[in-house]
């Protein structure tokens, strides 16, 4: 591996005209992964994430909703923060382009530019886009018929008195530059597209100021102006390490980034006005741009203007975050776009996490129990097939290593998952339980156990960048010290014989899929009622209504606290089932009847692999009253049957009351 350094990466500043979705989780949780590699292998890093609070967009949402700019800026950004928590985002800064030294720093630059004459005064006239924030010529705007050439959606004219940055002047240097530099832009595809596209064809100098909107950086030696978003957001990168400032001590120690993660449709941006920026500036360049790819859904891409988001922070409760994360970088090459599918999503849990990973935990941990009394041999008898998954091990690290240096994270992953798959492999090559059944076969049983329990803790350390509470789980169960998660850790060998495993719950409990799609098809049928154009699932606190929510590995980790108010919006009642049958197209649904008091009503529940009907008839359970209606395979349920449940859903118990009680009656 290559010496340690110091590493310095950014995501893109986020827009706080709403709440974040999926796809912005994506670039972050991406950047991340990549910090937390350099992190591992003892890179110094630095990992700057942020908002992009000015524009007309923001003033006018904040104007809508009666309040001040700022005012509605940090409430928004109050929830970014909450979503990067809660997706255990490890930024070490978070610069919001309202703060009071990124405003000094770019009215310091603005000036500097101007007195050098790279910006000027004139006349802008063209195109705005105003949830795009983006200004175009005549020509872009007739090229994509009339509308905006990003969103299709409708463009403003507009003329007003401007100040101009002459990009064109700095053109000729940037495209050698990019010849001289072909790994600058990434993928490598998209250099040409910078080239061919935009700057080979000419460069027009670029308004960086209006006089239409105030809530923007003044431009301080002309107040009618204030910096239009360009030049205010790109320069985030810089002035969060200090420049322009008194200190600028992270700057002289970071700067120039090693990497900008960027979504495709800035990628512009970030290759053409910021680098001439800084030439401007006489400041190094960015060594690198990565543009990836979107996460669409039904071939289009999610966006807070067209309402067609998923909601991260539901999917979390819902599954847990390291299968949101892994899903993230995991499912789709970085670079190119994809699609956003529950069903994708659920496959990936099922498949990678609960069958591939956890199965293979818990066999692990459940023989070395069994066997072992739940100590790990030392290991003992050799056999061919060891040598193979030895070398696999062996060497993976180096692999992850080159393809995390390359930013392809899901090769990375893929890489790991070979690892996974060729011990599941072991396990039916080597037959651990035949092995155990003879005298003879102990001596092999001890190496067999102790290579899928290295071969684990070996994937646990690398899995450390990508999820953030799996390895140390993962750790526990081995019985290996935390500390392990060091890349020093890495090499074979370094499981102890002797260390007491611990049999645990299951990493990622199985999805019953037939429920869960069941659960997103009602809850799209209640969003289309609701005549909303949303497709996000609902909140967490709307558990499914279908079976027992699976939380994922999540089910464990309290919930935030709540106000006794928000308890006291749930409306939970005894019910009697005085009737109950199967519904035939499905394996998991009931079809209950009960009784609330005075009032009859039908409720689906996904019990039917634990009750018969016979069970429930007769029997007192608790209702959650005031859950709103859904339909599940052709039924309208109204309410839901509450259960406990262990995490991997073998036992559950439906509730009721321990003295006989009337039905109807409020359970609070
Ligand atoms: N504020 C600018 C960036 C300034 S950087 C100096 C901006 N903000 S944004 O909130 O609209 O988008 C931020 C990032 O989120 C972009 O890189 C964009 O590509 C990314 N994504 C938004 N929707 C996305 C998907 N559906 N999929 C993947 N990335 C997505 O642009």
């Amino acid at each position: 591996m290559a010496d340690k350094k110091t590493f310095y990466i950014t995501t893109p500043i986020y827009y706080p005209s709403a709440s974040l979705h999926i796809g912005h989780a994506y670039s972050t949780v991406a950047t991340d992964a990549i910090a937390r590699y350099h992190r591992q292998r003892g890179d110094e890093t630095y990992f700057l994430t942020g908002s992009d609070e000015h524009g007309q967009k923001i003033e006018r949402k904040a104007k809508a909703e009666g309040v001040t700019p700022q005012e509605y800026v940090d409430k928004i950004v109050a929830g970014f923060k909450d979503l990067w928590k809660l997706l255990d985002i490890s930024y070490d800064g978070f610069i919001r382009t309202t703060d009071d030294y990124h405003v000094k720093a770019v009215q310091k630059m603005f000036k500097k530019l101007y007195d050098q004459g790279d910006i000027y005064k004139s006349k802008y006239t063209g195109f705005y886009c105003t949830p795009c924030e983006s200004f175009w010529l005549d020509r872009q705007v007739k090229e994509a018929g009339g509308v905006c050439p990003d969103c299709g959606g409708p463009v403003e004219l507009v003329e007003e008195e401007s100040y101009f940055f002459r990009l064109s002047k700095y053109a000729d240097r940037l495209i050698q530059y990019i010849k001289d530099n072909p790994t600058f832009i990434q993928p490598n595809s998209r250099t040409n597209e910078m080239l061919q596209n935009f700057l080979l064809p000419g460069l027009e100098d670029l308004c960086v100021s209006r006089t239409s909107f105030t809530w923007g950086i003044p431009v301080d030696f002309d107040s009618k102006h204030v910096v239009y978003v360009w030049l205010d957001a790109l320069s985030n990168y810089i002035t969060a390490l200090g420049w322009g400032s008194e200190d600028d001590s992270l700057y002289k120690k970071f700067w120039p980034a090693d990497v900008h993660i960027v979504g495709k449709e800035i990628v512009r941006f970030h290759t053409i006005i910021w680098p001439i920026m800084l030439m401007a500036l006489g400041e190094p360049l960015p060594k690198q741009v990565f543009g990836h790819g979107w996460l669409v859904l039904d071939g289009g891409k999610m966006s807070k203007s067209k309402g067609n988001v998923v909601d991260p922070v539901a999917l979390c409760a819902r599954y847990g975050v390291d299968a949101i994360r892994y899903f993230l970088l995991r499912e789709v090459p970085f670079g190119s776009d994809g699609t956003f599918s529950n069903e994708a999503l659920i496959a990936r849990i099922n498949t990678d996490l609960a069958n591939d990973l956890g199965n293979l935990l818990s066999r692990t941990v459940a023989m070395i129990d069994k066997y072992f009394g739940g100590a790990l041999p030392a290991p003992a008898v050799t056999a061919d097939e060891d040598a193979a998954l030895i070398a696999l091990a062996s060497e993976l690290p180096a692999k992850v290593d080159v393809l995390m240096n390359e930013l392809h994270i899901p090769d990375a992953l893929a890489e790991i998952w070979k690892l996974v798959g060729a011990c599941n492999k072991y396990i039916d090559v080597t037959a651990p339980w035949t092995l155990a059944k003879s005298e003879a076969g102990q001596e092999r049983l001890k190496t067999v156990l102790y290579n899928l329990a290295e071969s684990l803790r070996i994937v646990a350390v690398l899995l450390t960048p990508f999820l953030t509470s799996t390895p140390a789980k993962m750790f526990v169960q081995l019985g290996t010290a935390p500390a392990q998660a060091s890349l020093n850790a890495v090499a074979w060998g370094g499981s102890v014989p002797g260390s007491q495993v611990h049999k645990g719950e299951a990493l990622f409990p199985r999805i019953d899929v037939e429920a869960e799609l069941a659960y997103f098809a009602a809850e799209a049928d209640k969003a289309k009622a609701a005549a909303t154009p949303a497709t996000e699932p609902a909140p967490a606190a709307e558990a499914a209504p279908a079976a027992p929510a699976k939380h994922g590995h999540g089910d464990d980790e309290a919930p935030a606290e709540i106000e006794y108010d928000d308890f006291a919006k749930i409306d939970l009642r005894l019910a009697k089932v005085v009737a109950c049958e199967e519904i035939k197209k499905s394996k998991k649904l009931l079809k209950l009847t009960v009784e609330v008091g005075a009032e009859t009503r039908t409720v689906v529940s996904g019990i039917k692999q634990w009750y018969t009907p016979d069970d429930l008839v007769g029997k007192t359970v608790v209702l959650v009253a005031n859950l709103k209606p859904v339909t599940l395979c052709g039924v309208e349920s109204h309410g839901m049957i509450l259960c406990a449940s262990d995490a991997a859903d073998e036992n559950l118990s439906a509730l009721t009351t321990l003295a006989e009680m009337e039905s109807g009656l409020k359970v609070r």
